[in-house]
């Protein structure tokens, strides 16, 4: 596990802490789920509902809300006895499944980029992760590709829809494709859709598992940290056949055994919440998104706009950069700003070489509040966060202000950004733009 010590999110936060920048690069929300799904966590810690073990393989009302949940978003019934398993987040549950599924030496399938616990997951199984691109700018799957990468050893197709970090939500059409290329090599899915509810426009998610001839060989994995912004609380699931759902069972009750105790009986609430809910959720974060694609566009960076998760993509070459690492590493000393390269997200050293991830911030209020020119969080003295705690400084250099503003407000041409690096890094010294600071583990 050694390649696994080090991530590009620890290196990067720690720039980010160095240098007091504005951290673009993790996803998560910038405040928590909804209010009623708080309370019911407190009710249930008042009430004494899990603050002992839990059963083994989730409560009964979270397994009953999660089968609802699918059938109320996608049609097909789930037995939430048989067919679902909770656990802690969905990290655990991918791991599990994968220790569940594979054996030393098998291959585990999947596009790159991809989220970073997929290649650190498939080294603990044993087994090698084989990379198939999502090539740029517009990072569709090939099921060609996909095909021709099948080798003897390949025992799983790993999958993820809405995709971590392009943004890119499969269609029905593609997800058929790969649907036949599984069914002609009997490859076993994992399909990770944490990021189902953040999705924008006219983007639609279809569960992997609803393609034809997928539903008997698929687990699907979902997550109460994304779809109800709590991902402190580690609820996630798997949804699939009662065979499958079984051998991850074993694994996983081997690893953490019971999680979030009292949070299974919240998330088994917020999973029943009203459609109006659901919608405001997707509006609110596409809003967030529309504002970070403006401001990367209006730097003079080709854009690709996410049609869902938190991230958003930018080619780095237009400002004089060949690769993402070398941009990211100077970013937080050009701009305060702090996001993400993709080459983190491959094995192949040459891929996703000029793409930068970005994430906006989940869960803003829309523009008409105040805003630290810096990360776009409303001023201290904003009502709407009254007593928030936030604090919000603004120590900006005039000569980097605009650069930031045109990343998290609306559309400002960044001067600064444009100019030929070398110079750049040379007149602008780091900079404090706002106290405000994210922490933890980033997806
Ligand atoms: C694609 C993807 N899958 C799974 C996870 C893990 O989700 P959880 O926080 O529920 O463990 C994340 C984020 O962390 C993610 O981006």
């Amino acid at each position: 596990m050694r390649p696994y010590a080090a991530s590009v999110f620890g290196e990067m936060s720690a720039l980010a802490t160095a240098t007091g920048a504005v951290n673009l690069g993790q996803g998560f929300p910038d405040t928590d789920g909804p209010e009623a799904v708080k309370r019911a966590a407190i009710r249930a810690i008042e009430d004494g509902r899990g603050n002992q073990y839990p059963p083994v393989h989730g409560v009964p009302e979270l397994r009953a809300a999660i089968a609802a949940h699918q059938q109320r978003f996608y049609g097909p019934a789930v037995d939430p006895d048989s067919a679902v398993v909770v656990g802690t987040g969905a990290s655990e549950i991918l791991v599990a499944s994968l220790l569940a599924l594979v054996e030393p030496g098998d291959e585990v399938l999947t596009f790159a980029p991809w989220f970073d616990l997929y290649a650190a997951a498939t080294a603990l199984a044993g087994a090698t992760l084989v990379e198939v691109p999502l090539a740029g700018p517009h990072f569709r799957p090939d099921p060609a590709a996909l095909r021709s990468a099948v080798t003897a050893r390949t025992r799983v197709l790993l999958l993820n829809t809405p995709h971590n970090p392009t943004g890119t939500v499969f269609t029905e059409g593609e997800l058929a494709a790969l649907a036949s290329v599984a069914v002609e090599h009997d490859l076993i899915v994992i399909s990770d859709e944490v990021y189902e509810h953040l999705v924008y426009g006219t983007a639609r998610h279809v569960p992997f598992a609803t393609a034809p001839g997928a539903a008997a060989r698929t687990l699907t994995v979902g997550s109460a940290g994304k779809s109800l912004s709590m991902t402190g609380w580690k609820v996630g699931w798997a949804t699939g056949p009662a065979d499958l759902i079984a051998a991850v069972r074993v694994s996983r009750q081997h690893l953490s055994y019971v999680s979030s105790g009292p949070f299974q009986w919240a998330v088994a609430e917020g999973l029943a919440l009203p459609d109006a809910h659901w919608r405001q959720f997707a509006d609110a974060l596409q809003h967030q998104r529309d504002l970070l694609c403006d401001g990367l566009a209006a730097l003079g960076m080709p854009v690709t706009v996410p049609e869902g998760t938190y991230f958003a993509t930018s080619d780095v070459r237009p400002l004089g950069y060949a690769d993402g690492w070398s941009f990211c590493r100077d970013l937080p000393h050009r701009a305060g700003v702090v996001a993400i390269p993709h080459q983190a997200f491959h094995h192949d050293p040459h891929g996703g070489e000029p793409y930068v991830r970005w994430t906006p911030s989940a869960n803003a209020p829309p523009s008409s509040a105040r805003r630290c020119t810096g990360c776009g969080t409303p001023s201290a003295d904003d009502p709407g966060r009254a007593g928030s705690g936030q604090d919000v400084a603004g120590t900006a250099d005039d000569t980097v202000r605009p650069v930031l503003s045109s990343l998290t407000s609306t559309t400002t041409s960044s001067p600064s950004l444009t100019s030929p690096p070398s110079s750049a890094r040379a007149s602008l010294s780091p900079i404090s733009l706002c106290t405000r600071r994210r922490s933890g583990r980033a997806p």
